[in-house]
């Protein structure tokens, strides 16, 4: 049975939509672990759209689990993370107009930049992983980097609509697993994985972790919206 990762950057998406104090990332990895997860993941990006800088810092002090800090390779990004030193960073592609990380990094085209990046976080007693395509010639790259851990992006699994298409990138996945698992890799996955598509990645042999946010935030409004609208018609009854 794979690890589950929460990634909670959509929780600040609701608590930057009004700035208040109704809602706080920090609260809800608490709420995450006491329900059992394995790590909270973050992403700090540089566009800061929702996760906050004080976000990391409590978030850092409060996990008892595990915190996966998602970061890009800028260097302003990778001194934050060697100040306040997560327990793992991954390393992520970063595009200004992006709705979400739409691919993973592209290492073999950015080798020198993405090793310097994995050794400085290192150095800094970080564990690092990649996130990348389900593609050999990346997952080859990641292990001439010298990271011991990478996450697979499920994204263009999980957006197949095509049965024979899902099933395509499934053994895709499948096949990436085994060849990082080759290469002496720990392999994770995630990106898009919800409650009706996330059963056949998690029966993939060998995947140590699965990392699951916007699924898990949109479900846990609609199973808490029925009693939250309950309690309000009971105050202003
Ligand atoms: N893993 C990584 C590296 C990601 O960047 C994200 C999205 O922030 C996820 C997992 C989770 O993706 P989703 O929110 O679609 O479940």
């Amino acid at each position: 049975m794979p690890k589950l990762g929460v990634n909670i950057d959509h929780v600040a998406t609701l608590r930057q939509a009004r700035g208040g104090i109704l809602i706080d990332p920090v609260e809800a990895a608490t709420v995450c672990e006491r329900a059992g997860v394995d790590s909270i993941v973050a992403h700090l990006r540089e566009d800061r759209r929702h996760i906050q800088d004080r976000d990391i810092k409590l978030l850092i002090g409060k996990i008892k689990t595990k915190f996966n800090l998602e970061m890009s390779i800028a260097p302003a990004i990778i001194q934050i993370a060697c100040n306040l030193r997560p327990d793992q960073v991954t390393l992520v592609p970063e595009r200004r107009k992006e709705l979400t990380t739409e691919g993973g990094l592209n290492v073999a085209a950015n080798l020198k930049a993405v090793t310097a990046a994995v050794k400085t976080i290192e150095d800094c007693g970080i564990k690092v992983s990649l996130f990348i395509d389900p593609d050999q010639r990346q997952i080859a790259a990641a292990g001439k980097c010298g990271v011991k851990i990478i996450e697979l992006h499920t994204g263009r699994y999980a957006i197949a609509e095509k049965p024979a298409q899902k099933e395509k990138f499934l053994y895709q996945l499948k096949r990436s697993v085994g060849y990082a698992q080759d290469l002496g890799l720990v392999v994770n996955a995630g990106h898009g994985l919800d409650y009706e598509n996330v059963k056949p990645v998690a029966a993939i042999k060998g995947i140590n972790e699965l990392n699951i946010g916007y699924s898990i935030i949109c479900r846990a409004i609609y199973s808490g919206l029925f009693k939250a609208v309950q309690e309000m018609k009971e105050l202003t009854r």
